[in-house]
């Protein structure tokens, strides 16, 4: 398999975009990929709201697509914005890399920036796995963001019943013993398009936003990372409803709350579900509105479309990180 290092990718690590995000109090989006459609979708979304971007490719991400493949399809991607005479910054990052081996091989393969994820180790493992990422990843100048609580819902094939916040005590110590570049918390956010478990007409608990205050003021200037952080789009879910799915219970984090997360110490939020949810709700409308289509490109192009759209309203309406390339 063919090796490459990010930068001939034309490819930038997490390091300058977290700066500017902090001191602009806005975050950066990390999309997650697993085909082509999507990862056009990000890009040109991207593009038409001069935002930079994090490509977010988890480990089973990264098998679907193939190993091999996906530096090529970034590539890809790069020409694509360049012919477009566009210039943005983008990222290839590793989402919730488990073992220092999935993350030498993502990094030797191009991706810019590793997540390692150690959360579900006790304090004293977690930091010495992440430890050995970072020593690897700096030596080659890409960016790693290590975690420090559970989040409730899957995390690539990990999946947690409970969530555990973060907690602040633990933060200084962590980042000082393993040189991470940013951290995950875990402050009420969930994975997926259920995350809270409410009744109709209940709204869901708030997120620990004095959990988030610690951390900044132990912390300062430091970049924090949220994941789970889909606000699982209501005109989603009803269109699924509508045309035959069922997610009745699928509910997400406010918008409102994104952008107070936006606008603090946080500059990297990860959005997944609500993508997927996009496309789902297109093709669930299409295929219900013309039985007779059957051209990959008129319903995936349609899916496509909804995403673009779906990722510069929240550049920028929700991270406002539109204008910020
Ligand atoms: O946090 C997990 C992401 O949504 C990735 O999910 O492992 O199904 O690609 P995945
Ligand atoms: P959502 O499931 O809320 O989109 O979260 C995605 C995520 O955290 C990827 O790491
Ligand atoms: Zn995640």
């Amino acid at each position: 398999m063919a090796q490459f290092h990010y930068k001939e990718l034309g490819l930038v690590n997490t390091r300058e975009m977290f700066r500017k995000a902090m001191a602009g109090g806005y975050a950066v989006p990390a999309y997650n990929f697993n085909n082509l459609e999507q990862l056009e979708a990000i890009i040109i979304g991207c593009i038409q709201s001069k935002s930079p971007v994090i490509l977010q490719c988890s480990g089973s991400a990264r098998k679907y697509m193939h190993e091999a493949m996906v530096p090529h399809l970034v590539k890809g991607a790069v020409e694509m914005m360049e012919a477009l005479g566009a210039i943005i910054p983008i990222a290839l990052h590793l989402d919730h890399g488990d073992t220092l081996e999935l993350a030498k091989s993502c990094i030797n393969s191009g991706f810019s920036s590793v997540m390692i994820d150690g959360s579900h180790h006790p304090f004293e493992e977690n930091i010495r796995l992440t430890r050995q990422v970072v020593d690897f990843a700096h030596e080659r100048d890409v960016t790693v963001e290590g975690e420090l609580g559970v989040l409730a819902g899957v995390e690539d094939e990990v999946s947690a019943t409970a969530s555990h916040y973060t907690k602040p005590s633990e933060v200084e110590e962590f980042v000082k013993q393993t040189g991470v570049d940013s951290l995950a918390i875990s402050m009420g956010t969930s994975h997926g398009a259920f995350k809270f478990k409410v009744k109709a007409g209940e709204t869901p608990p708030p997120l620990r936003f004095d959990i988030l205050e610690e951390i900044e003021n132990r912390l300062p200037g430091f970049p924090i990372v949220l994941h789970g952080a889909s606000s699982v789009m209501p005109e989603y879910v009803d269109l699924i409803n509508r045309f035959g799915g069922r997610m009745e219970e699928a509910v997400g984090i406010s918008e409102e709350q994104l952008r107070r997360a936006a606008r603090s110490a946080v500059c990297k939020i990860n959005i997944d579900s609500d993508g997927r949810l996009a496309m789902t709700a297109v093709l669930r409308k299409i295929f219900a509105e013309n039985p007779g289509e059957f051209d990959p490109r008129k319903y995936l192009g349609s899916a496509r479309d909804e995403l673009i759209k779906m990722v510069k309203y929240k550049n920028e309406q929700v991270l406002m990180s539109a204008g910020k390339a």
